[in-house]
């Protein structure tokens, strides 16, 4: 990431791994917001501030979900990668809480090589699918992995609607570009608005959702809201949060880490314990929660369902 004020690569250790520091703060801060309302709020009320509060019922349990613990919803919506709110792990809790705004509906555009694109009202785009829970393993390229509680459905649904013709080779993912809404992009951090891309057959991968909420609940802003991308074999920036558009296309499309730093980011970014980024290893990650750290799996562990994919390519040249 070719970000001069602080890329993610350039963050000292001390910053990525201080996580439990970075919540006991926050804990404190809710401690003393808490006790500050405590006086007018019941006891139950004040202390179910930052507890789910599920809007999806009855979601079914995905086979391909891990059976690992959860990590917390208090860290899974309080330490966030958004650019667009800011480059610190904490800005986007704080700036994204009326983040999108409820007054400008949420239209995601389906276009390029496909024969039924469509420009759909974000209700209408989602209504067709079936909403189901998805616990996967998602691990960050800074080094820490959370265990998340998705609710979503899969791309491949979405794709077959699309109906994509025969020149579409890979699927390309937009950001909304407002920086009204989104502070971080009045500053020229990354090549705005961001963009993602999958080939086809690893969009096309049972493995790889769209999601709408975590922890049974609507996507809060700092997580993408109202519809992002999971892909859980690859580095957490592939999933990319606040879609507006999809798009199919013939030629492998520019990615936004990939404009940044070519050299540090690549297309593919399939979480890889035997490719190291060129300035830190990828061998090991710390699951936040943990104290010590734990041996990176190769594909995130989703090798079985994904490794395929990949026989017949040099994973160190296509990283
Ligand atoms: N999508 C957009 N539009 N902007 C971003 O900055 N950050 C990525 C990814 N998607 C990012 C994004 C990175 S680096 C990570 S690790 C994940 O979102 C973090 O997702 P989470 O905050 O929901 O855990």
């Amino acid at each position: 990431m070719l970000i001069r004020i602080k890329r993610l690569g350039e963050m000292p250790s001390s910053e990525i791994t201080d996580h439990q520091v970075y919540l006991n703060r926050r804990q404190f801060l809710n401690g003393v917001a808490i006790a500050a309302t405590a006086t007018v709020l019941p006891g139950s009320l004040a202390s179910a501030a930052t507890d789910p509060v599920p809007t999806f019922n009855n979601l079914t349990k995905s086979p391909f979900s891990t059976s690992e613990t959860p990590t917390p919803f208090e860290s899974v919506t309080s330490y966030n990668n958004f650019y667009e709110f800011g480059t610190d792990k904490s800005s986007p809790a704080l700036l994204a809480t009326e983040f999108p705004d409820k007054t400008k509906p949420w239209r995601v555009t389906i276009d390029g090589e496909c024969d039924n694109p469509g420009d759909y009202d974000y209700d209408d785009l989602i209504r067709p699918f079936t909403l189901e829970e998805r616990i996967y393993n998602f691990r960050c390229v800074e080094g820490w992995s959370m265990v998340i509680p998705w609710v979503g459905f899969p791309l491949a649904d979405l794709i077959k609607r699309a109906q994509p013709n025969s020149r579409a080779k890979f699927v390309e993912f937009t950001t909304l570009y407002d920086p009204e809404q989104m502070p971080g992009q009045r500053r020229g951090v990354l090549d705005w608005p961001y963009t993602e891309g999958l080939r086809m057959d690893e969009a096309m991968n049972p493995l790889t959702i769209l999601s709408v909420g975590v922890y049974g609940q609507e996507l809060p802003g700092q997580n993408g809201a109202p519809i992002r991308l999971v892909v859980p074999w690859k580095y957490g920036f592939k999933s990319i949060k606040s879609i507006v558009r999809i798009r199919f296309v013939e030629q492998l499309p520019a990615t936004a880490w990939v404009k940044a730093g070519p050299r540090e980011y690549g297309f593919y970014s399939n979480v890889n314990p035997n490719v190291d980024h060129p300035r830190w290893s990828q061998s090991r990650e710390r699951r936040i929660g943990d104290f010590l750290k734990r041996e990176t799996e190769m594909f995130n562990g989703y090798s079985e369902h994904v490794a395929h994919m990949y026989t017949n390519m040099d994973l160190k040249k296509n990283f």
